[in-house]
This record gives C-alpha cells, sequence and structure tokens, in this order.
C-alpha cells in the first residue's frame, strides 16, 4: 500500500531538532517572563471575517494563502495565519481591554498557503507579543528591547539587523496609495502583471516586488515618509530618541511597508543575511485602530511575531545551540544479566530520584554486553551502570560503573552507594 505522507509546506519536527524548539521556548519564557508579560492562549481556528477585517481584504495572506472552509453547519472558518487577530478577538471577548493595560505573549502554529522553501512553510509557528492600552513610544522601545534581549539571550544579536520605518495614519496612507497609483499609472510599460493588478488595488505591495524592471521603477516612485501626518513624525522621532538611548541599533528603510493592513506610525523588521532570501526572522509595529476595527473601543497596541522556525535554522546554521541543551541522556543502566532485569529497573528510578536535572536511560530488549555498551555510548551518556553480577540469593550487591569516554575508567560499586559513586565519578556537588 501506498505511504502516506505529510502535506508539503508542513514540518515534522524530529528530536534532533526538538531539542533547538525547546531550547528556543525556555529562552522566550524566561525573557517574556522577565518583562512581566503574561501568556494567552486562542483557537487555531477563527471566523474567516475576523482575518479578513483586521489583516484586509486585499493583502496576500487573505486573497490567497488562507486555509478556509466551511464547517458542517455552513460557516466560513480559516486556519489562523497570524496571531495578532485572535489575540485581540480572544482579549476583547473576555473584557480584557477596558481600562486596562495589558502585555501578553503567545506562540503556536499558523497556516499560511505560500510556495514552500527554506524557511518558508505552510505550517510555521510563531511567538508573538502584543501590549495593549499604551499609546507608546515608550512601550514600543520595550517591546523592541524585549525582541533585543532575546536575540542576545541566543547569541544572534550580531546576526540581526532592526530595520524601522513611519507608515503614517491609515488616512496618509490613503493618500499616498493614490499618489502611488497616479505615479504607475505613467509608468505601465514597465510594469508586471502583478505590479499591474495590484495598481488600483494596494498599489503599496507592488513596493515589494522582487521584478527588476518594476524595481526600477519603484525607485523613482514617490516616498511614503512626505506623506505622513505631523503627529506620527514626532512619535517616531521620539521613538528613534529612545531606541539609542536604549542602546538599541537601527537603520530607516523607506520601503518597509508589511504585508497586512492593522498597522500605524511605526513598524519594524528584525532581518538576518544568514538565511538567504527568507530573511525576515521578525516583524511588527503599531496598530492603534485594530481593537476598534474588531468593535471594541480605541485601544492603543502594539507587538511583534517572530518566525520560530527561521530561528531555529539560524541557531543551527550559526551553531549557536548549547552543547549542554543537545545532550538527553547522562547515565545509561547496561542490564547484563537479565535476571536482574527488574532490580535494574528499580535502581534506575533510585538514580532519577536522586538525579532529577540528569537524564537516565535503562536498557530494555536485552543483549549481549558488547550491543548493550555500544547503545551506552550511542546515547552520549557520560557514564554507564553496569549490571552483571548477582550474589547467591538473587539479590543485586554490586554495579560497576564506567565513565564512557576515551578513558574508560571503572569502579566496583555497592548498589546501596551508588548515587553517592555517582556523584563522585560525575564530580556534581548537588544532585
Ligand atoms: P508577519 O510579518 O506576517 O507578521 O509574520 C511574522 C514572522 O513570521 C515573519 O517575520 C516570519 O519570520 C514568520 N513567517 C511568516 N510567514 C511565514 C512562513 N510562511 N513560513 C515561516 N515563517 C513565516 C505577523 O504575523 C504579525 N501578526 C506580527 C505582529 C504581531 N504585528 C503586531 N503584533
Amino acid at each position: 500500500m501506498k505511504k502516506l505522507q505529510a502535506i508539503r509546506g508542513m514540518n515534522d519536527i524530529l528530536p534532533d531538532q526538538s531539542i533547538i524548539w525547546q531550547f528556543l521556548e525556555k529562552t522566550f519564557s524566561r525573557v517574556v517572563r522577565r518583562f512581566g508579560y503574561q501568556e494567552i492562549r486562542f483557537p487555531v481556528v477563527e471566523q474567516t471575517q475576523l482575518f479578513k477585517r483586521s489583516i484586509g481584504e486585499v493583502t496576500d495572506i487573505v486573497e490567497k494563502e488562507m486555509y478556509s472552509f466551511d464547517d458542517r453547519n455552513g460557516v466560513n472558518l480559516s486556519l489562523r495565519p497570524e496571531g495578532t487577530a485572535g489575540c485581540v478577538r480572544a482579549g476583547e471577548q473576555n473584557g480584557l481591554f477596558y481600562n486596562q493595560q495589558r502585555r501578553l505573549w503567545y506562540q503556536g502554529p499558523m497556516f499560511r498557503h505560500e510556495r514552500p522553501q527554506k524557511g518558508r512553510y505552510r505550517q510555521f509557528h510563531q511567538f508573538g507579543v502584543e501590549a495593549l492600552g499604551m499609546p507608546g513610544p515608550d512601550i514600543d522601545v520595550e517591546v523592541l528591547q524585549l525582541a533585543d534581549t532575546l536575540w542576545h539571550e541566543l547569541k544572534l544579536k550580531d546576526h540581526l539587523t532592526l530595520e524601522i520605518n513611519n507608515i503614517g495614519s491609515s488616512e496618509d496612507r490613503k493618500t499616498y496609495a493614490t499618489a502611488l497609483t497616479e505615479f504607475f499609472t505613467t509608468k505601465t510599460k514597465m510594469l508586471d502583471e502583478d505590479a499591474l493588478n495590484r495598481m488600483h488595488t494596494n498599489p503599496m505591495r507592488i513596493l515589494d516586488s522582487k521584478n527588476e524592471d518594476v524595481r526600477s521603477v519603484i525607485n523613482t516612485a514617490p516616498v511614503l515618509s512626505d506623506f505622513v501626518n505631523d503627529d506620527s513624525k514626532s512619535h517616531f522621532d521620539s521613538l528613534k530618541d529612545m531606541l539609542d538611548r536604549a542602546g538599541i541599533n537601527y537603520v530607516e528603510n523607506a520601503r518597509l511597508v508589511r504585508g497586512l493592513d492593522y498597522y500605524n506610525n511605526c513598524v519594524y523588521e528584525w532581518t538576518t543575511n544568514a538565511l538567504g532570501a527568507q530573511g525576515t526572522v521578525c516583524g511588527g509595529g503599531r496598530y492603534d485602530g485594530l481593537v476598534e476595527q474588531l468593535g471594541g473601543r480605541k485601544t492603543y497596541a502594539c507587538g511583534f511575531a517572530i518566525g520560530m522556525e527561521r530561528l531555529v535554522l539560524m541557531l543551527d546554521t550559526l551553531g549557536k545551540v548549547p552543547s549542554s541543551q543537545l545532550k538527553q541522556v547522562d547515565i545509561y543502566i547496561a542490564i547484563v544479566n537479565q535476571d536482574l532485569m527488574s532490580e535494574g529497573m528499580s535502581l534506575a528510578n533510585i538514580i532519577r530520584n536522586d538525579f532529577p536535572n540528569l537524564g537516565t536511560l535503562c536498557n530494555c530488549g536485552g543483549g549481549k554486553f558488547n550491543s548493550q555498551m555500544k547503545k551506552a555510548y550511542s546515547s552520549g551518556a557520560d557514564v554507564a551502570v553496569i549490571l552483571e553480577e548477582e550474589s547467591c540469593d538473587g539479590k543485586l550487591i554490586n554495579a560497576k560503573i564506567r565513565r564512557l569516554d576515551d578513558s574508560n575508567e571503572s569502579k566496583i560499586v555497592k548498589i546501596s552507594d551508588i548515587s553517592k559513586e555517582l556523584r563522585d565519578f560525575l564530580k556534581i556537588s548537588d544532585g
């Protein structure tokens, strides 16, 4: 029978990779806790309407990339393509934003029907942070500081660049879009089909084009900063000033517009050269209009989301996962005499209780001495506890402990002293 395969662009995360994910997740939860952010969890499936109203009808995500379907009641639902819309919907529905400030974080799978390639998948995972009820720019700087701390903890700071831009209000962007449409109307010969399609619906998306001819036209197009209102400008100037004081480096990128419609004022992306084409690791900005757009009261808001697959790729390619993290087994119990199976398993549990931070693997499935030792070495353990002899009444008295390195140092020890001896052997002061 033909074997079934995973869906294209949806990855299995196998044990050698999941340890990198665990390292990442541990680092995230440590950092968000340090900044006082609280976790929120919300469904993977929402009404399609939620994403249309927040991300925008004329965006790539809503037009081309959503996994949408009618459920058995005929309600149109979508797998979430991002976290902000669901987070805001959940917070608003449960009264979290009413006259309150909130600092929230989430993580989990998102779904976009994009063309899969390295760093771009159809199921991917985001770690996101959303801060609601604060006008900024102090809170904008705080969330950027949080991201900066993550990079520092992951030792990736030198490989990431923060790009920022001021995209003004939605009215500013409407005026700008009109100016862009007028400009592109005079350049239709140089535009490709995609750009021609977008010229009247969402001309700002043309600015992301990778087509060389289109790019040469874009270079002479009007720039958004010329259309931005004075309040946005002063918000952006204060933000830059505060980033300077916080020691967070950035570059201004006048072409950075982001692919979701809910943003206003400052937007940003952290990018890297270490990943090839999919170099954006994190994206975010302010979205002061979104809560109102979804039926709530006007609520200031900002945040970002990190693409976790891209960070895992970065950590892996740059060799930034600490070796201690990659280690899963520390002690291997080899039970050479099968009559000692039950006692060996009890001994393994005593060791697990005495060394709760270590991994103790007990050989199962029998095997001769050599084959068990082979497994012990390939498990990555530092020490093997070898059970070979029993005393005349079938009771386990002694074990051999052996260092699994080139020294092969070994020692016969009393079972009653096993934890003390292992502690000495492993040079552990506190189990
Ligand atoms: P986004 O820029 O669409 O923003 O996605 C954020 C990050 O998710 C990207 O920078 C990228 O690292 C990762 N990502 C996006 N699509 C894929 C994909 N197909 N495969 C792998 N990784 C991907 C948002 O989603 C906003 N909700 C961010 C935000 C939060 N803004 C305010 N708060």
